[in-house]
């Protein structure tokens, strides 16, 4: 063998070599950095899980073109912050029976294995309630029936021992950041944050005094000078308070505007009222509003 072969040959042969050692090391490196990760998000889920407390979020929904889109953006999220703290979601459907559209969003929580319970109801609004096409959106008490359902079905179905259990109002018409749901796990009795989009104004919130840290006043689009000027996504309660409160409903005769003060007012006093989300200064939620799509046509065959 000439002397120039045996050099290529040598040459190659460490070369394949160092090669192998290299995709070894590198590949060993990769399986450890994947180790690392999936560590660190077992130890995220262990460590952010607040076990002792449920949230029971109630949603009233009615049909219109946006409905599955809006209820899957809120259950995504609801899936999302089931990894922090417990959820159960309870929606009512405006409507004489419950819709197919409804049950197939509601039976993919259960086939999907996420990690929250939902409760389904129906309870129909009046018709002499009903928004008109063109009515402006505040004419009408929207939600009565269907919060006041939920509000039953609690006080038939939830028990006031064990863990702490907090009721939240959840549109499915406004966008929530995950991090409200554990400003809701911090409620002792009444808790209020601000509420981004809303009123004309590019937040509403509570105002706190300085010095004692409690609600002062409110900063709001419509009548600030109410009771409680709170928008309906703006507070959750302690369920304890729900059960000992039994007359405590929503209802057609509180003055337009006024459902979320009147309500309020049989559970708590404005210098009561805990401030969250930092003292309110941060914004958790939004009242985003798909807005109405126009519709020309029906492809058949589809459920949108
Ligand atoms: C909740 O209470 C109602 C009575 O209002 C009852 O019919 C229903 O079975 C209860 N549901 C559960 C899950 O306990
Ligand atoms: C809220 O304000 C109080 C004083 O009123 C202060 O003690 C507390 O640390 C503040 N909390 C947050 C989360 O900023």
């Amino acid at each position: 063998m000439k002397r120039s072969t045996m050099y290529f040959c040598m040459t190659s042969v460490s070369f394949i070599f160092i090669l192998w050692k290299i995709f070894e090391i590198s590949s060993a490196l990769e399986n450890t950095n994947q180790a690392i990760i999936i560590n660190k998000n077992i130890d995220l889920l262990s460590k952010r899980f607040i076990k002792s407390v449920t949230i029971y979020c109630v949603t009233p929904t009615y049909w219109r073109y946006v409905q599955k889109a809006e209820l899957v953006r809120v259950y995504q999220t609801l899936t999302l912050a089931s990894f922090k703290v417990d959820i159960k979601w309870i929606v009512v459907e405006d409507s004489e029976h419950k819709t197919d559209l409804v049950s197939n969003l509601l039976k993919r929580i259960d086939n999907e294995g996420a990690h929250f319970q939902y409760v389904h109801l129906n309870a129909k609004t009046p018709p002499f309630q009903k928004l008109k096409g063109k009515d402006p959106r505040w004419k009408k008490h929207r939600g009565v029936e269907q919060r006041n359902a939920a509000l039953k079905w609690i006080r038939d179905n939830v028990s006031s021992h064990g863990t702490k259990k907090i009721v939240y109002f959840m549109d499915d018409d406004n966008t929530y950041d995950v991090k409200l749901f554990e400003e809701l796990t911090k409620i002792e009795n009444v808790g209020v944050w601000p509420v981004g989009l809303v009123g004309g104004l590019n937040i509403e919130t509570p105002i706190l005094d300085p010095k004692t840290g409690k609600v002062a006043s409110y900063k709001s689009g419509w009548k600030p000078d109410r009771p409680f000027a709170i928008d309906m996504a703006g507070f959750g309660i302690n369920v304890d308070l729900i059960l000992s409160n039994p007359e405590a409903v929503f209802s057609y005769r509180m003055e337009k505007g006024f459902q979320e003060s009147q309500f309020l007012a049989y559970f708590t006093t404005k210098d009561q009222l805990e401030p969250l989300a930092s003292n309110c200064t941060e914004v958790y939620v939004w009242h985003t509003r798909t807005e109405k799509p126009d519709v020309k046509g029906i492809v058949p065959g589809y459920e949108v």
